[in-house]
């Protein structure tokens, strides 16, 4: 180490404990790199300690996780509860706050980390579906001594094969945060940012092989195994998977980013900022951005991902730019940069970020942006143009232009592509990235209203009868095998390949109410309404017209629970959508500007006295 460099031991314990996990070295000249020691493979105590008190007493407020007395073991975090320790606390601490205990007082102990010991009771007599959800959302918390951490991706008992959907999704996970935070159940949501940041630190390999520090899972499961030679204690086991044991072995790249968003929500959401400020939460939030920041051979703003490292994650030919990454990529940047604690070293993070904010904002909104009048653009390009101002900068032969776009325009609206690359423009409407632009302010003000307005105006082909088509149209025929590889799950009009994901919802309130146009969301959650429940909360719906329960759907899944909880709490309360939107400032909107009327030729040149950022 260099005599200049300055040690920072980062706690990453949980609420009342410290993990020294991880340190990193700031250096003077500000260089900044993380030295991860997670790879201590003779483990790492996690004691009562009140050595960083200042840092994380406020976040262990209100909190009564006692007894657990947690390590790292080999490559699993190890907690060690006595059994009746944990029947103890989950009594008296876990999920509500407040107003809540009468309808936990009746809710059955955990059996393996779920609530249910008998199923899914489906909800009967005068409940409100409202009610049933929230019945159902809690049957899937997850708990990790005795703590509530997260929920299952699924709580199916029909299901024959349970696969991974017995796990917490980090992505999943983000609606049923929502749903907690806006009832005001704060500690699942701090309790999940902080032991999936303790995660961010593992060692993860695939054949030697080993991601970026910042990587988070896809998911996490809590194994409970007896405890050898103690009979009354058993240990407790967080085991993540970072894409080493998923079908496909995709590494996820949208979880860290769901991530910085779900924990800028929290703060907005209680007030309390004391769980961003922590110096390992800072810490994560940092390394998640180098992981994003750094460097590679690419002339694009946009993050270039591998297919299936998102909400879709499997082989869609979504690799590349895919929208639905750009738009939580430039989400976490813009969170990230209100989180961020101005310290010694941190300049050239922020100055990067900064950079790229503004880089990726001009490349979408202007590339990625179609209409009427750009696919006119389009089918009259010139190709083949070597210059530096070309207009046809990314070479498509209007050739490409496929026939079904022609009907789909709409003659007012429009959407943000799915994916840009030399030569090829993806034309398909992928859902979530065109609502995360509009929440996130990625798209214009006018794009965002036109983006809604295409979804009104093609209604019956994007929502149908089930809110809402994870992308349109689907690929068939030949296209679909190449593609897709024969992924006999992903069949037209099923799955990711044009099936109905009622957890959209969620994203189209947000975007519907930050646009000043809810009623797009209560006209879709209506429509919702009239089967979801009936259906038991499938996963997904299949067909054009989203007509039947997907073919290998789960039922009571748990984002599909949670997207609606959520779609209809924002209802109520439209003023909370802010905890999740972000509104372009002025800062960007000038950046924006100049960039725009910027002269191509005028930029080139020898590199001026730019200032350098090093991540
Ligand atoms: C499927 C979905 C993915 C989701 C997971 C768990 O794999 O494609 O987005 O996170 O199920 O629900």
């Amino acid at each position: 180490m260099a005599a200049s460099e300055t040690v920072l031991r980062v706690p990453l314990g949980s609420l009342s404990q410290s993990c020294y996990l991880a340190s990193f070295f700031v250096n003077s000249t500000t260089n900044l790199s993380f030295k991860p020691v997670s790879i201590n493979r003779k483990g790492v105590r996690c004691t009562s300690s009140h050595e960083f008190s200042s840092i994380s007493n406020s976040a262990v407020r209100g909190h009564s996780f006692h007894s657990s007395n947690c390590s790292l073991k080999g490559k699993k975090f190890v907690c060690k509860c006595q059994k009746h320790d944990v029947e103890e606390s989950i009594r008296s601490t876990v999920l509500p706050s407040d107003g809540l205990k009468s309808d936990l007082d009746e809710m059955p102990l955990p059996v393996n980390g779920s609530l249910s010991s008998n199923g899914n009771a489906q909800s009967v007599g005068t409940k409100s579906i409202e009610d049933e959800a929230w019945d159902l959302l809690r049957q899937s918390v997850v708990f990790y001594c005795g703590s509530p951490i997260g929920t299952i991706a699924a709580n199916d008992p029909s299901s024959t094969s349970v696969l991974n959907y017995d796990q917490v999704f980090i992505r999943d996970f983000i609606p049923s945060g929502i749903a907690f935070l806006l009832k005001g159940e704060y500690d699942i949501v701090r309790n999940f940012i902080l032991y999936t940041l303790q995660l961010q630190s593992w060692e993860k390999t695939m054949d030697c092989h080993s991601p970026g520090q910042g990587l988070m899972p896809c998911s996490f499961k809590v194994k409970t195994v007896p405890l050898d030679g103690d009979d009354s204690m058993t240990e407790e086991v967080l085991d993540p998977d970072f894409g080493e044991a998923a079908i496909g072995r995709v590494a996820p790249v949208d979880s860290g980013l769901w991530w910085i968003i779900l924990l800028r929500a929290y703060g907005k959401c209680t007030g309390d900022l004391s769980v961003q400020e922590r110096v390992d939460v800072q810490t994560g939030i940092k390394m998640i951005l180098k992981l994003c920041l750094a460097d590679g051979f690419d002339m694009f703003p946009t993050l270039l991902v591998t297919d299936g490292s998102c909400m879709i994650d499997r082989r869609m030919g979504i690799h590349g730019h895919p929208l639905e990454i750009q738009a939580l990529f430039y989400s976490a940047l813009v969170c990230a940069r209100e989180m961020l604690t101005p310290e010694d070293g941190s300049d050239d993070l922020i100055r990067a970020l900064n950079n790229r904010l503004v880089a990726l904002n001009f490349h979408i909104r202007e590339y990625y942006w179609l209409d009427l009048k750009k696919i006119n653009e389009i089918y009259r390009y010139q190709t083949e143009e070597y210059s530096y101002d070309a207009v046809n900068k990314f070479n498509i032969y209007p050739d490409q232009i496929p026939s079904w776009l022609v009907d789909f325009m709409p003659n007012r609206g429009g959407y943000l592509i799915g994916n840009l690359q030399p030569a090829h423009m993806d034309f398909r409407f992928f859902t979530l990235g065109n609502l995360w632009s509009i929440v996130s302010s990625l798209a214009t003000n006018d794009q965002s209203h036109a983006i809604l307005d295409l979804i009104e105006a093609k209604w019956a082909e994007l929502v149908a009868d089930m809110p809402l088509k994870i992308c349109y149209p689907a690929m068939e025929g030949e296209e679909w095998r190449i593609i897709t590889g024969s992924d006999p799950k992903n069949t037209p009009w099923s799955y990711h390949n044009g099936g109905a994901w009622p957890t959209l919802l969620w994203q189209l309130t947000v975007a519907s109410i930050k646009m000043g146009r809810p009623e797009i969301a209560e006209k879709a959650v209506e429509l919702a309404e009239r089967r979801i429940s009936l259906d038991k909360w499938p996963e997904y719906y299949d067909t054009k017209r989203a007509r039947f329960i997907g073919k290998q759907a789960r039922l009571y899944q748990t984002w599909s629970i949670a997207g609606y909880l959520v779609a209809k709490l924002l209802l109520a309360n439209p003023a909370a959508a802010k905890f999740l939107t972000s509104e372009e400032d002025s800062d960007l909107r000038n950046a924006f500007s100049c960039m725009i009327s910027a002269n191509p030729r005028r930029t080139r040149g020898p590199k001026k006295a730019q200032q350098p950022f090093i991540v």
